[in-house]
């Protein structure tokens, strides 16, 4: 069972919340997607990304330079869970806008995707990354609400992403 963790981060918060779960998941190989070509995630059974949002609701630059790739990928058969970052003060109308992209991208991909979290349980005005009642990953807001980091990621650990690891 081949597992990788890959994050995108622009002053490294996504990438200490990656290094933070992805050992509670079994995942040794944890990557900058700088380093990392994306379609060579077809090679992987489990995939946890973690990506930051910047600029108006959009994928951290580095992930999204890759984006187009996903075209061509399938990831039949393959776990995927997702973790994103926002801001819900400064950000509070695009809040943790990656999630739902991302959700998007690889459902089209035919991944099999797990994990949510409520999004009554956060700050923020507006968000386009509710699917079906939920963000449909993990979505965190360490600049705000770090005291609540640990809690969201047991919580969200325990919603299908522990056992499918
Ligand atoms: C220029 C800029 C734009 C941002 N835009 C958004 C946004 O549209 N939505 C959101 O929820 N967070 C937004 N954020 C907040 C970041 O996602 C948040 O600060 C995150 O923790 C940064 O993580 P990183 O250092 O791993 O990139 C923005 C931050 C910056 C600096």
């Amino acid at each position: 069972m081949k597992k990788i963790a890959v994050y995108a981060s622009n002053i490294g918060v996504a990438k200490g919340v990656c290094e933070k779960i992805a050992p509670q998941l079994g995942i040794e190989k944890v990557v900058d997607v700088k380093d990392f070509a994306l379609k060579d995630l077809q090679d992987f059974d489990k995939i946890l990304l973690v990506v930051s949002t910047h600029v108006v609701g959009e994928i951290q630059k580095d992930f999204n330079a890759q984006i187009d790739d996903f075209k061509d990928l399938d990831l039949t058969d393959k776990t995927v869970a997702l973790v994103t970052l926002g801001n819900g003060v400064t950000n509070s109308d695009t809040f943790n806008d990656a999630l739902g992209e991302l959700y998007d991208i690889c459902e089209d991909c035919d991944a099999t995707l797990v994990g949510h979290s409520d999004p009554s349980e956060y700050t923020y005005d507006n968000t386009a990354s509710i699917r079906n009642g939920v963000f449909p990953g993990l979505a965190l807001d360490v600049d705000n609400e770090a005291h609540l980091t640990d809690s969201r990621i047991e919580k969200w650990l325990e919603t299908g992403v522990k056992s499918a690891f």
